[in-house]
């Protein structure tokens, strides 16, 4: 199984189409207040967690509450796609302000299990082909994600693997 260790204090990437897991990952190994995703900024600030037009100020707030919860010593874990190189970069320049580490974990599953998710899912209404192209960006981008600056990259590939990933957080 996949042992993740976490520095103590570090910025968590959480890289990955939609409905490849995300939350659900986050939420089952992370504090509530660790975890700050872009659908709940989105809502926080439009009502509306899928409201595209929505998505600069979303991260705007989601930066600002970050960057405090870096200052203060706190561990965070950003549930975000992050599936292209600039968002990431962001991320890593956001860790590197706040003098922690960044790392990812990145929930690469195969397509028709996304897809078959999507489908069961109402509270996404896009097309599947955003999720094609969000797992296309990510594919051909992952590679390259250690020289992007994280200093682990962590890669999931199955549910199988997701379901027996270890957490821990060492010093
Ligand atoms: N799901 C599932 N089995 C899992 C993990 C997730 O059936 N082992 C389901 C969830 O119940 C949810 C959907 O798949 O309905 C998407 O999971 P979620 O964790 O919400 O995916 P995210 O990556 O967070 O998707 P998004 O980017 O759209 O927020
Ligand atoms: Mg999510």
């Amino acid at each position: 199984p996949t042992s993740i260790r976490l520095p103590e204090l570090a910025l968590v990437a959480l890289v990955g189409a939609s409905s490849a897991g995300k939350s659900t990952f986050a939420a089952r190994h992370f504090l509530p207040t660790e975890v700050l995703s872009s659908d709940f900024f989105r809502a926080l600030v439009s009502e509306d967690e899928n409201s595209l037009d929505a998505t600069g100020d979303a991260f705007d707030s989601l930066f600002y509450v970050a960057g405090k919860r870096l200052a203060r010593g706190r561990l965070t874990l950003i549930d975000a796609t992050s599936v292209r190189p600039d968002d990431r970069r962001r991320l890593v320049d956001l860790a590197r302000q706040y003098d922690v580490l960044p790392v990812a974990v990145v929930l690469d599953l195969p397509r028709p299990v996304l897809e078959a998710r999507h489908a069961a899912r109402d509270d996404r209404d896009f097309r599947p082909e955003v999720i094609g192209r969000q797992m296309g960006e990510l594919r051909r981008t992952l590679r390259g994600m250690q020289k992007e600056g994280f200093r682990h990259v962590w890669v999931l590939r199955s549910q199988e693997e997701v379901d027996g990933a270890q957490v821990t957080r060492v010093p």
